[in-house]
Formats: structure tokens, C-alpha cells, sequence
């Protein structure tokens, strides 16, 4: 199965991809995660994404398709893939379905979590990474809104979007999350 998780930053994708991974079996693919490792490994490529997202905007689709047609090319991708955080504008959405079409391995689902933006200056704040300080939080709002949103559209044309009330407890959020996987599973 190929699963998209789509957001505002801190709705949850990373805590909920790491239950949803597990529970199917796929393979958990984060270019947030990825952007951070490239930083810590200190390659030109992680200092460049940095220069971006430390000030709360995305990082240039060139780059952030790089490492994702790199990783793809792993063999434990077959198997399956969680996207969390990607794709993040148009340009992403329709270069992932040129790729998965080459390999006749469509999308099999869009999950839209969806949080109000006072629980989520709550949530990052309680967390404190390097670009959840009030300011940055505010910009990559604003790049989800102007950039990601359209998204929902595009996918819900699809016919596979699926909105997921992010509020709540983990565990009730992930009983929502396994709900409307359940039928893409049969
Ligand atoms: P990325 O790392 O993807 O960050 P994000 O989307 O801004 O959001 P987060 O990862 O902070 O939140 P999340 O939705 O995963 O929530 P989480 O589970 O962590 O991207 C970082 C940057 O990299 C971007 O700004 C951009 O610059 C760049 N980038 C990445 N991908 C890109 C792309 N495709 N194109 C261009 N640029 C890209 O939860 C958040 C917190 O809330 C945690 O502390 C968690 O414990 C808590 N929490 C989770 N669920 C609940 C709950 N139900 N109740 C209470 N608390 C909860
Ligand atoms: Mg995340």
C-alpha cells in the first residue's frame, strides 16, 4: 500500500505514521526526517534545506524530489510506503504520480489530519525543536496554507482523500487513522 499523511505541521503525521507503519507494514518515509539527518550528517544538501526550513518555509521541490527518487529506489520500498510530509505543493504531487505510475504502484489513499491552529502552537511549543518557536510556527502555517492546502483538492478529485479530525488522545486519533484505511486493506 502507498498511504500519503497531509497536515499543518504538528497534526500528528509523524506520530501517527509511526503507529500506522507498524500495524501494515510499509516502510515509513519522512522528508522532514530526512532533511534533519541530511543536516546532521552536515552534506551541502542538509545545509541548504536548513537555510529554509529554520525560518519555517519549504524547501525547494528540486531538492526535497532528489531524496525521495533516491530513496524509492531502495528495495524495501516495494513493500509498501507511508509519506508523511510529502508531497507538499502541486509540482511534488504530480512528479510522485509520474514516478509511481513508471512503476505502476499508484496511491492507494490521502489521510487529511486536520487540528485547529491553537492546539497546534500548544503541541510544538510543549515539543521545542530548533523551528517550533512562535514566529517560524506561524510561517510554516502560512506555507501549508498557501502551498499544501491545495492538495486536498487535487486528492479529493482522486476520489482518494480522506479528512481525520486530528483532536484527541494518540490512541483515538490512530482509531480514526485505522478506520479509514480499513477498506484500501481488502
Ligand atoms: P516536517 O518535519 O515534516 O515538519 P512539519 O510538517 O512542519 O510538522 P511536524 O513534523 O512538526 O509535525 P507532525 O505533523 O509530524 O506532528 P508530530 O507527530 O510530530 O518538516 C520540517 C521542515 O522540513 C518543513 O518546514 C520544510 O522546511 C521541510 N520539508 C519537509 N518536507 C518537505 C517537503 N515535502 N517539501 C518542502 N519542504 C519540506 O506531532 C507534533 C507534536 O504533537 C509532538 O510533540 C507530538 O508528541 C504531539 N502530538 C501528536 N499527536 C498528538 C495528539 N493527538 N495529542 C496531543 N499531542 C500530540
Ligand atoms: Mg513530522
Amino acid at each position: 500500500m502507498r498511504i500519503v499523511f497531509v497536515g499543518p505541521p504538528g497534526s500528528g503525521k509523524g506520530t501517527q505514521s509511526q503507529r500506522l507503519k507498524d500495524d501494515i507494514g510499509v516502510v515509513h518515509l519522512s522528508t522532514g526526517e530526512m532533511l534533519r539527518e541530511a543536516l546532521y550528517a552536515g552534506t551541502s544538501l542538509g545545509i541548504r534545506a536548513a537555510q529554509f526550513a529554520d525560518v519555517g518555509k519549504l524547501v525547494p521541490d528540486e531538492v526535497v524530489l532528489g531524496i525521495v527518487v533516491d530513496r524509492l529506489e531502495q528495495s524495501d520500498c516495494i513493500q509498501g510506503c507511508l509519506f508523511d510530509g510529502f508531497p507538499r505543493t502541486l509540482a511534488q504531487a504530480e512528479a510522485l504520480d509520474g514516478i509511481l505510475a513508471e512503476r505502476g504502484m499508484p496511491l492507494d489513499l490521502v489521510l487529511a489530519l486536520q487540528v485547529p491552529d491553537e492546539q497546534i502552537f500548544k503541541r510544538l511549543a510543549a515539543r521545542g525543536r530548533a523551528d517550533d518557536k512562535p514566529e517560524t510556527i506561524k510561517e510554516r502555517l502560512h506555507q501549508y496554507r498557501d502551498l499544501t492546502a491545495p492538495l486536498l483538492e487535487y486528492y479529493l478529485r482522486r476520489g482518494i482523500l480522506r479528512q481525520i479530525d486530528g483532536v484527541g488522545t494518540e490512541e483515538e486519533v490512530f482509531a480514526r487513522v485505522q478506520q479509514a484505511v480499513l477498506p484500501a486493506r481488502h
